[in-house]
């Protein structure tokens, strides 16, 4: 079995939560349950790992990776420090192309109503603005919180009671990112991420689940 594919079902039991938050996973139990030797199993958790989606714990190897959780200002606060210096460098370079995937998306979000894909609407939409970014180390991890933001958002958008999202603050932000206006663009995106850390942690602090 290839790398890619033991990957993929590992990260789809991660994200469905069959594969729980804090849980350990030993590379010779995964390798004899997929039939493999370890290599391909390492290289799998390897790359989960780079998804935020497992940590490595000391004595403990690689567990599923906790959900936001009472440091989710502190989560959010780092967000809008990557998020914004990737979309002032990537606002000059964005082209035609990317405004109507950025549209796009915004409409499928508006007719979306099953959580988990609204979270990854919400993660495209963001990365479509930041994509023409040129420091890809920057965009890995940028995309690696908002990874983090929608696994949170799979288990708890629904126990929060949003129900449908407006949209408002996607498209103002759109409207600003096509007139390339980088200092309002830059505003909006941490006035919607503030948003988002008030959100949660006013759930948090009423006894969400968060593990
Ligand atoms: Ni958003």
């Amino acid at each position: 079995m290839a790398r890619s594919v033991i990957e993929e079902r590992l990260r789809n039991a991660i994200l469905d939560g069959r594969l729980p938050c804090g849980l350990a996973l030993r590379q010779q139990e995964l390798a004899t349950l997929f039939g493999v030797s370890r290599m391909p199993v390492r290289e799998a958790l390897r790359q989960l790992e780079a998804q935020g989606l497992l940590q490595v714990v000391h004595h403990k190897g690689a567990v599923v990776a906790p959900l936001i959780t009472g440091d989710a200002a502190e989560t959010y606060g780092l967000r809008i420090l990557l998020e914004s210096e990737a979309l002032r460098l990537s606002i000059p370079r964005l082209r035609e192309a990317d405004f109507d995937t950025a549209l796009t998306i915004i409409e499928a979000l508006e007719q979306e109503t099953d959580f988990k894909e609204m979270g990854r609407l919400n993660r495209l939409f963001h990365m479509a603005l930041y994509s023409q970014a040129p420091n890809q180390r920057l965009l890995r991890l940028a995309e690696q919180g908002l990874a983090e933001e929608e696994r949170f958002l799979r288990f708890n958008l629904s126990a929060m009671g949003l129900g449908k999202l407006s949209q408002d603050d996607h498209r103002d932000l759109l409207a600003a990112v096509r007139q390339r206006d980088t200092t309002l663009a830059v505003e909006l995106l941490t006035l919607h991420l503030q948003r988002g850390i008030d959100a949660i942690t006013r759930y948090l602090s009423q006894g969400g689940t968060h593990d």
